[in-house]
């Protein structure tokens, strides 16, 4: 089998290398009474009352949350989930949150967070600690993969349940290529050989825009040339040769003949609609393009498209630990109701329609083994993919992220611009992102 089987090896160094950044989790200062900013009319178990709740999500192209939504209603009739479009730009969702909740606006109820936020927004008391819901209802965390419950973790709570996890993949045309590339350099070679088979416009496309998926993408080249940004000791390591070369890789890529002239706009939507639409011979995104590439209504190269890990630089292929966690506003007025759909929506009904459905990974251990989603997914059906799962590399967990996350879109955008050096994006990340973690 080729799907994953290149390039794991190297993998465990890579967790090692992780990009890691430990937040003060033993610390308990800064609790808050857990019913605080709630309404405590609402304390009890959901009544017999029709209650409407808001559901605050991203764009789900897939269309699976409405599926979700629709069997969580049918099991709670007098719950209704009326669900709000953000963005789907996860910075601008992020920014929106912001602006709502340190109004302490109580019209969101229930909201997707990205797995980059949970410390930020509990530190902002922006959310409500879910430990004695998790604790009343028996959930099992240990079912749950530890780096997604971890992400919802900081300061010794749980603010977040993990919803779905994310890590990079590759995607190419398996009516074009045979064998996909496996390293960075091959990748470049074969973009620039294949495009234009079969009406490619492209070779291969990416997400280079100034955004957070450009810090996505820029890991997986850093921690692939064995680089990392920030140590579980809070050592910032943005200035070395290796997170050099791996700009310089990413670079090369980004000014190649083989990409979309404006490569530096694209984010998962424009790859996500140049791809299905069978422009590319290769791209990179996250798992639920599989579901977007196999819809009859939207796809024009269905039982064209497979998967692999993403191409190895000198140390191996690395994927970035990306996901979804659902939170419940501290301000919503029906805390209970806004509960069950968290748990409806992060519990295996819920994940296993939007694995099959949206193409998303469950975080869920157990679905990996469950015949219709692994049916619905040969992504999912490999076992190999759980170990890119497990050993995909993650962001920091701080409070401070959306700043590091700023230092870097700005310092990386300017070299793939090309007005900065590679050197001098390094030493740049390196002196500001210091500043951030020692302020
Ligand atoms: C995906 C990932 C998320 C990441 C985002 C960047 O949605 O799940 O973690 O921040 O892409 O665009």
């Amino acid at each position: 089998m080729k799907f994953f089987s290149k390039g794991l090896g190297s993998l465990g160094i890579l967790l090692v290398l992780a990009f890691l950044l430990v937040a003060c989790s033993n610390s308990e200062t800064g609790s808050k009474d857990e019913t605080e900013g709630t309404n405590d009319k609402k304390a009890d178990k959901s009544s017999d009352e029709e209650v409407t709740i808001v559901y605050a999500r991203n764009v789900d192209s897939t269309g699976a949350i409405d599926l979700v939504i629709e069997a969580f209603e049918k099991k709670f009739p007098n719950i209704n989930v009326k669900y709000r479009e953000m963005p789907a730009d996860s910075g601008q969702t992020h920014d929106q949150y912001v602006t709502a909740f340190s109004a302490q606006s109580s019209e969101i109820d229930v909201f997707n967070a990205d797995v980059i936020w949970p410390a930020e927004f509990g530190q902002a008391d922006y959310a409500l600690e879910l430990d004695r819901f998790i604790e009343r209802d028996n959930i099992d965390m240990d079912a749950y993969f530890p780096g997604t419950v971890a992400s919802g973790k900081y300061n010794g709570k749980q603010w977040a349940m993990p919803n779905y996890t994310d890590a990079g993949v590759l995607y190419y045309r398996s009516d074009i290529v045979e064998e996909p590339p496996e390293t960075w350099d091959e990748l470049i070679e074969m973009a620039a050989k294949y495009q234009g088979e079969k009406g490619t416009e492209f070779g291969y496309i990416m997400q280079a825009a100034q955004y957070e998926g450009l810090i996505c993408n820029a890991i997986e080249y850093i921690a692939s040339y064995g680089g990392q940004i920030i140590d579980e000791n809070n050592n910032v390591l943005a200035d070395s040769p290796e997170t050099v070369k791996a700009i310089k890789k990413m670079k090369e890529v980004v000014n190649s003949d083989f990409v979309p002239d404006n490569i530096l706009n694209f984010k998962e939507v424009e790859t996500e609609t140049a791809y299905i639409e069978g422009n590319s011979v290769f791209a990179r995104n996250w798992p639920y393009m599989q579901a977007s590439a196999a819809d009859e209504e939207r796809s024009k190269i269905i039982g064209n498209s497979k998967i692999t890990t993403l191409p190895s630089g000198s140390e191996g292929s690395s994927s970035s630990l990306g996901g979804w966690m659902a939170m419940i506003n501290r301000y919503s007025e029906h805390p209970e109701e806004a509960w069950e759909f968290v748990k409806f929506l992060t519990g295996p009904e819920g994940q296993k329609i939007t694995a099959i459905h949206g193409g998303r990974a469950p975080t869920l251990k157990a679905l990996y083994d469950d015949p219709e989603v692994k049916e619905a997914s040969a992504l999912f059906a490999n076992p190999e993919f759980k170990k890119v799962l497990e050993n995909a590399v993650s962001r920091p967990v701080t409070p401070i992220y959306q700043e590091i996350s700023d230092i870097m879109q700005i310092e990386l955008s300017r070299a793939l611009t090309g007005e900065q050096t590679p050197e001098e994006a390094a030493k740049n990340m390196q002196t500001k992102i210091e500043e951030a973690v020692n302020d």
